[in-house]
């Protein structure tokens, strides 16, 4: 049967796209990595990468799936028949494959956290108790395994349901609630004391800080939350109705991350220094430091229980749209392929994520170019792979869509004005492409060897 995959309301896509964006990439991942490049110059060159090469590249991925109304593969063919570029789509879906097979050891993370705060588990301990008791949850690897696998059925369940019921009616919610809660959140944690000292962490930059790994990693965490450059955005928008207003959407989704990224940031390093805990902790950093931040407000564990229902949420709908990418591909909109290949992939990509999983514990001592298996995945698809597939799909939009056809499709359903489309063509055409290879080139060493 064929299924007629559009969203049901232009509301619906935003919160969908939101949705994909808005997940462990500005919540626990933004926190982590800034903590361990330094701070506030880290946040500086992550807020002008999504700016001048996220923003622009996530309208270029909607006008690719808009335009062409097809999957991530097919809607590449479609604009550049007869030529390789569609293996952009094959990349991302590779991509997506990997990202989900860690993503989701974190979201299990969430899953027994949210068990163990609702059994009473987490009543009362001190900070250091709370660090002890989350390392050893995440190095239990049947708990860990355990969670994992639900974060992935969940995850199947829902995108084997389809687009529209599944993914769009999830969404819908949980934003505002988010937005709310964190707001509370936030008013605890700078009221600590010694929390300034966390939120000039954040904003102050020390641009000596600052090395071409972590200039990478800011590039990378900006496509991470802004999900670009591996056509999940293209599959998105090639459910939207014509008349949609794609640069008020693009605007709209970078806007909501980058509030959520500072709320993320706002909520957790003030109580990191008012703790006097190091910032640079790595993976555990959210865990660790949130809990002991509920405990300090009245009824904390219930609002540590809403939070983590929503954080849940959050990394779901982002799971859903690394799933839906490759499903759609591979089952052509017919609905019995959906479930039967949502099932298929999605149990595959549990198997794959189990080192990940182990590398918390038992296997914490394997290593892969010095670093645990978790890091290297995330390493691979963060620094490596996004970056790739942004690069190209900067090459590839101004070179094989034509300029006029571009300004066409953006210009329907909203009045952009003529000098706005040049900015944003001159963006996609030299500052995205150029900027990019620049900073993969830099890492790379190429410099330091003239
Ligand atoms: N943007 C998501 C997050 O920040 O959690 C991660 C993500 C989702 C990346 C989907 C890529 C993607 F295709």
């Amino acid at each position: 049967m064929k299924e007629n995959q559009q969203w049901s309301s232009k509301l619906g896509f935003i919160l969908a796209a939101a949705g994909s964006a808005i997940g462990l990439g500005a919540i626990w991942k933004f926190p982590y990595i800034a903590g361990v490049s330094g701070g506030g110059a880290f946040f500086f060159i992550f807020l002008l990468f999504t700016l001048l090469l996220g923003l622009p590249l996530l309208l270029a991925e909607f006008l690719i799936g808009r335009s062409t109304q097809k999957d991530a593969i097919e809607s590449y063919k479609s604009i550049a028949p007869s030529s390789k570029w569609h293996s952009i789509g094959y990349l991302g879906m590779i991509t997506c494959f990997i990202l989900l097979s860690f993503y989701s050891v974190i979201g299990g993370w969430i899953i027994l956290y949210l068990v163990k705060t609702i059994r009473g588990d987490l009543d009362g301990l001190s900070q250091q108790e709370y660090g002890e008791l989350f390392g050893a949850t995440i190095s239990d690897p049947v708990l860990s395994i355990g969670a994992h696998l639900i974060f992935m059925i969940i995850t199947i369940v829902v995108v084997a349901m389809g687009v529209q019921k599944g993914i769009e009616r999830t969404s819908k919610f949980m934003m505002p609630a988010l937005f709310i809660l964190f707001l509370v959140l936030i008013f605890r944690s700078v009221t600590l004391s010694g929390a300034m000292e966390g939120v000039q962490f954040l904003f102050y930059p020390d641009f000596s800080k600052l090395t071409s790994e972590t200039i990478l990693a800011a590039l990378g965490q900006s496509f991470f939350t802004l999900s670009v450059g591996v056509s999940v955005m293209v599959t998105y928008s090639s459910y939207l109705p014509k008349d949609s207003n794609l640069s008020q959407s693009a605007i709209s989704i970078v806007g909501m991350n980058i509030m959520i990224v500072v709320l993320a940031g706002l909520a957790i390093f003030p109580a990191v220094f008012s703790f006097g805990l190091e910032p640079n902790a790595g993976p555990v950093l959210l865990f660790n430091v949130l809990p002991t931040v509920f405990n300090q407000m009245t009824f904390g564990m219930v609002f540590f229980v809403a939070f983590l229902l929503l954080f849940l949420f959050a990394s779901l709908t982002s799971a859903f749209s690394m799933l839906e990418i490759i499903v759609s591909v591979l089952s052509k909109g017919d609905t019995k392929a959906r479930t039967k290949w949502s099932w298929i992939i999605g149990l595959i990509i549990f198997a794959v994520g189990v080192p990940s999983a182990l590398s918390f514990g038992i296997w914490s001592e394997v290593s892969i170019f010095n670093k645990t298996i978790f890091d290297a995945a995330d390493y691979l698809v963060s620094n490596i792979l996004m970056p790739v597939g942004a690069l190209l799909i900067s090459i590839f939009v101004p070179m094989k869509m034509k300029k006029s056809h571009l300004y066409d499709e953006l210009t329907k359903g909203n009045a952009l004005s003529k000098r706005l489309f040049n900015v944003w063509y001159f963006l996609m055409k030299y500052v995205a492409p150029i900027a990019i290879f620049l900073v993969l080139l830099d890492v790379l060493g190429v410099w330091k060897r003239f």
